[in-house]
């Protein structure tokens, strides 16, 4: 029997075998300091293959670098053991719910949900701190124990301390912050589906930088927009020159040619251009001839050609045709321009054009027009510039007022923000993820959005528990953490938007999901021996009663194999009472669990019957190797498919 490895993905090895995808010959294998064999990149043979396109010395090249960005990727690519723990306390319809609201760094987070949501996520938004010179900065070190780690939540500026205050004293003011993103980044990028997109809210301060880094960890050519929010129309007060108004949205694909941006409904302003009407319905006038992208006959000569009318029959073809007047698409200054189609499209499109005079400085003269109608799907491209009244910042206080959570969190965004973000870039069922949650606006707009639209979109927030300060008024409203604050919005907020869609939700399929299910970050379930978990041994067992920490419970365990398994924190969970056993059921056949120290054969015939893909007991349920053979074998009689693993 296979036991679980209890640990995130060591990416390092994810990179070498995507190397060997690519260049099968440069991969070899060597030995460990203990001995077991693993493949390695050679690379001189590597260099060979890309000869003619290598960076020969590591003095100039156009790069971003900064003091620890190595060590960053480093300990991005390095593995964690630890592990989430579900909260039904905290949770909102724990067994019913999609959503997932999740306390803990990020980094590790984002590492724990490796395996899990890889390639899975349509769209992410985050708003980080800015490096203002205020903000917090998390120094990550994963060697600390728990009762350090809480202690140091609390530890606003601590010199030393793990939550630092960044301030631009600090030497490596910009360093510190670069390392920290760059090692989310990177982390993050791999969840993102291959149509997927990022939204990152910045301000004048890193935007340069953060644009940088992200050209590197997603391409330049993934580059979508740099969004510009017209968020504070006063002004930043504590500005020496020109009070920004404005921040920026910094926005990457994943993969630029697979990923699409949905248009936005046009406006009653938009609706009313369409002013001409035909049997066809409204339609507005584009000119045929192309204007603004000014290309010459000499730069497109393909699409320079005459086009004849005649106006007795109202005909119109690229041909010479009998009285026909020849139209020649010319710019204001003479110079010969170009159409925007081609014969051919002309020709087979030509119930969508239309031929008038119009007034020119050689006098009234002829010229061709497509009939754009407005047909129910009509979209306009959003405009990289957003003014409306609801991104200004402001908004933000009034989304946490509306609900009774005034003054309790001071750098919310907008949630009409978020919302017009997720309907730009998302399907009805894709899954949003923010890992800088605050006071979880992503979740208020992934709701808000789902009500609207009939949407099943399900969210991912991930926060750090830090505490309030203890003169704040969220403080003294109750809230001991940000996540405590996160977590009550969403409750709060999903009633609202129960309470005010509530006839449009009747006519719902399956109920608006307002519910979350709360999981903490923590040390490993399993542990702590000098062994790494994957490499326990069944005589090293011995030495142990059992290899799982007492303290931990069987929803635990379940939480931790899920994610090794790679399957999904949202998956229906099932606890059956079967024979005299608890058995844990996710997903119909998924997977099985049984924690019970009791397991005999009544039991596997029982969970045979299900035909599960994969099956996990503990280790110490079983008294020998015999035992587990046996329960093996059995298995592979009833249910072949199925694969048995232990923890
Ligand atoms: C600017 S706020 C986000 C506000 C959010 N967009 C909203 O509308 O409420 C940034 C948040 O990221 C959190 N944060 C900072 N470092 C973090 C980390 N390493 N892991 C998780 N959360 C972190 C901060 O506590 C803060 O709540």
């Amino acid at each position: 029997m296979d036991k679980l490895k209890m640990q995130t993905p060591d990416l390092t090895d994810k990179n070498i075998e995507q190397i060997a995808q690519l260049f099968p010959n440069v991969i070899t294998e060597t030995k460990d300091e203990k001995g077991n064999v693993k493949k390695v990149v050679d690379f001189p043979q590597l260099k060979q293959v890309l000869s003619k396109n290598l960076v020969e010395n590591d003095n100039e090249r156009y790069r971003l670098d900064w003091p620890g960005k190595k060590a960053s990727l480093l300990k991005a690519n390095t593995p964690i053991t630890k592990t989430l723990r579900p909260c039904r306390e905290e949770s909102v319809n724990f067994d019913a719910t999609e959503n997932i609201y999740i306390e803990g760094d990020n980094f590790e987070v984002l590492k724990i949900l490796q395996e899990s949501y890889l390639d899975k996520v349509k769209m992410i938004y985050i708003d980080p701190p800015y490096n203002t010179g205020n903000d917090f900065i998390y120094k990550d070190n994963f060697t600390k124990s728990k009762e350090e780690y809480e202690e140091e939540l609390g530890a606003n500026d601590e010199e030393g301390g793990r939550l630092f205050r960044n301030t631009d004293s600090n030497g490596r003011f910009h360093s510190d912050w670069l390392s920290m993103m760059y090692e989310r980044l990177v982390v993050a990028r791999d969840l993102l589906k291959d149509d997927g997109v990022i939204f990152i809210s910045i301000d004048d301060g890193e935007v340069t930088s953060l644009r940088k880094l992200c050209d590197e960890i997603f391409g330049e050519n993934n580059f979508i927009a740099q969004l510009v929010m017209y968020s504070n129309p006063r002004g930043r007060q504590s500005s020496n020159f020109f009070p920004e108004t404005h921040e920026y949205v910094l926005t990457y694909s994943k993969n630029i040619s697979t990923f699409k941006l949905k248009g936005l409904e046009l406006t009653n302003e938009q609706k009313k251009e369409y002013s001409y009407i035909d049997e066809a319905g409204n339609y507005r006038e584009i000119g045929l001839r192309l204007r603004g992208g000014r290309a010459t006959a000499t730069e497109s000569p393909t699409l320079h050609f005459p086009v004849y009318y005649n106006k007795n029959t109202d005909t119109l073809s690229v041909s010479p045709i009998e009285d026909g007047i020849e139209i020649i698409p010319k710019f204001s200054d003479g110079t010969l321009g170009t159409w925007r189609w081609s014969k051919k499209k002309i020709m087979l499109s030509l119930n969508e054009l239309k031929v008038r005079l119009v007034n020119s400085s050689d006098g009234r003269k002829y010229d061709v027009f497509q009939k754009d109608y407005l047909t129910e799907n009509k979209r306009r491209k959003p405009k990289s510039l957003w003014m409306e009244k609801e991104i200004n910042y402001d908004r933000s206080k009034d989304d946490l007022r509306v609900i009774g959570l005034n003054k309790v969190f001071d750098y919310s965004k907008p949630s009409y923000l978020i919302k017009k973000i997720a309907l730009l870039s998302t399907n009805k069922s894709d899954i949003v993820l923010d890992f800088f949650a605050g006071s979880a606006t992503t979740a208020h707009a992934v709701m808000q959005l789902n009500a609207e639209d009939n949407g099943n979109r399900k969210f991912i927030m991930v926060q750090l528990p830090k505490l309030c300060d203890d003169k704040s008024e969220a403080f003294k409203a109750g809230y001991k953490t940000i996540a405590d604050i996160g977590k009550e919005r969403i409750r709060r907020t999903g009633k609202k938007i129960v309470k005010e869609n509530a006839d449009k939700l009747k006519k719902r399929v399956s109920p608006l999901d307002i519910g979350f299910r709360v999981y903490k970050t923590d040390e490993t379930n399993m542990k702590d021996v000098f062994y790494h978990p994957n490499e326990l041994k069944q005589d090293q067992l011995s030495f142990l009663e059992s290899n799982i920490k007492e303290d931990r419970a069987p929803e635990d365990l379940l939480t931790q194999i899920i994610l090794d398994l790679g399957l999904e924190l949202s998956l229906p969970i099932e606890t059956k009472k079967m024979q005299n056993n608890t058995v844990h059921v996710v997903q119909t056949n998924a997977l099985v669990a049984c924690f019970d120290n009791n397991i005999d054969f009544k039991i596997v015939d029982i969970i045979s019957d299900l035909k599960p893909l994969k099956v996990v007991f503990k280790d110490a349920s079983f008294k020998d190797d015999k035992d587990r053979i046996n329960v093996e074998e059995r298995f592979k009689r009833l249910s072949p498919e199925t694969k048995v693993t232990v923890i």
